[in-house]
């Protein structure tokens, strides 16, 4: 059984587009066990989108990995993958082609789905361009997953159908392991929180063996690389990947691994965020109140299976000032008997105990993230 909580791991697309090759992924491979994210449950590496030929086999039907890219063949990969002790992740698509204009899966689901098998592959995301108008959205997810299921591996199928047709209302029936909510994701500020902000309604589908997945991060890609786009700073990336973490998405790195700053690898392997983010109940995060002034001032808690809770406090607006976290919008009273301890998550110093209200100073895009707890008084 597979995705019991978020899946993690890297996928190529943000960095690295269609410049994809057997050498960086090896290269890749290597460098997710020396930052120790291997060790911090980021387990996946997925080759995106641009992998193949233009054109399948014409006699075999069979889809071919690119002759220049991948001159080994793609279980030549995949073993490299495996010895490392990752899985190993491809991409394909429900439509005539994908989204970069290569061979889609369309009418060659269980052909593909064995050749993913005879890979060697542990997870296929799945998108959703070149769909003929004909074609019903969620049947072909269905056939796909039909076809993973028949294939004789175990697949994590990944889903990206950008929330088309009322996705999370039927996804998990069609046998996926996390789903795409949302567009693509660019390497700025407005891109993340209004994928972010878009969440409000969806949540609640989120759940174990079966994910709400924002997108690939772009934490510690500065502007660089495929959606590099204007680029985000360090609060930014603190705040991206504190959201990724109390909405429970999966947690799938888009910077390149191999030159990854200190402050991205500390971020990313922050054992509290984890925490929050793995935690084996997947309880959706909720908005526990939002500055009357502002949009963007925001609360979110989201309950632990420990007896504990996150609180996420966040500053999406454009100017610096108080987040107010009243605690009777996470249910406690004034004169119940109980105060809040307040860990902070990106330190794991201990901030303090509050009664009623904690109303902390935080910068425009930066947030504050606590694993808490009710104290008698
Ligand atoms: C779509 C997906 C992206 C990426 C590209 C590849 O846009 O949403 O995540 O896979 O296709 O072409």
């Amino acid at each position: 059984m597979i995705a019991k909580t978020p899946p993690m791991g890297f996928n190529t697309w943000n960095t690295f587009g269609k410049d994809i090759n057997e050498q960086m992924i090896k290269e890749s491979a290597d460098a997710i066990v020396a930052n120790k994210l291997l060790e911090a449950g980021y387990e996946y590496l997925v080759i995106d989108d641009c992998w193949s030929e233009k054109e399948r086999d014409p006699v075999t039907k069979k889809i071919i990995p690119d002759r220049t890219k991948f001159p080994n063949g793609m279980k030549a990969v995949s073993d490299y993958v495996h010895s490392k002790g990752l899985k190993f992740g491809m991409y394909s698509c429900a439509g005539l082609r994908t989204c970069a204009d290569y061979p889609g899966s369309f009418d060659h689901e269980y052909l593909d789905a064995e050749t993913f098998a005879e890979y060697g592959c542990d997870f296929l995301k799945y998108d959703f361009c070149f769909k003929p108008e004909s074609a019903n959205g969620p049947h072909l997810y269905r056939r796909m997953g039909m076809a993973l299921r028949a294939c004789g591996r175990e697949i994590l199928f990944s889903a990206c159908n950008w929330g088309c047709d009322n996705v999370p209302e039927w996804i998990r029936s069609a046998g996926a392991h996390m789903w795409r909510s949302t567009g693509d994701i660019f390497d700025n500020f407005e891109s993340f929180k209004n994928i972010a902000l878009s969440q409000a309604g969806k949540l609640g589908y989120s759940a174990p063996y079966c994910f709400n997945d924002m997108d690939m991060l772009t934490v510690g890609m500065y502007g660089n690389g495929n959606v590099g786009s204007a680029g985000c700073n360090d609060a930014e990336y603190r705040t991206q990947f504190a959201l990724w973490c109390l909405f429970g998405s999966p947690l799938m790195l888009g910077c390149d691994v191999r030159n990854m700053n200190d402050v991205t690898k500390k971020l990313v392997t922050n054992k509290r965020l984890l925490k929050i983010n793995q935690d084996p109940e997947a309880r959706p995060a909720f908005l526990a109140g939002k500055h009357p002034w502002y949009d963007g001032r925001n609360v979110y808690m989201k309950l632990l299976s420990t007896g504990e809770f996150a609180l996420g406090v966040f500053n999406l607006t454009e100017t610096n000032g108080i987040v107010p976290m009243m605690f009777h919008e996470i249910g406690l009273p004034s004169d119940a008997g109980y105060s809040v301890e307040l860990i902070d998550a990106f330190s794991g110093e201990t901030v303090g105990i509050f009664r009623d209200y904690h109303n902390p100073e935080i910068e425009k895009h930066d947030c504050a993230v606590y694993i808490a707890k009710l104290v008698k008084d």
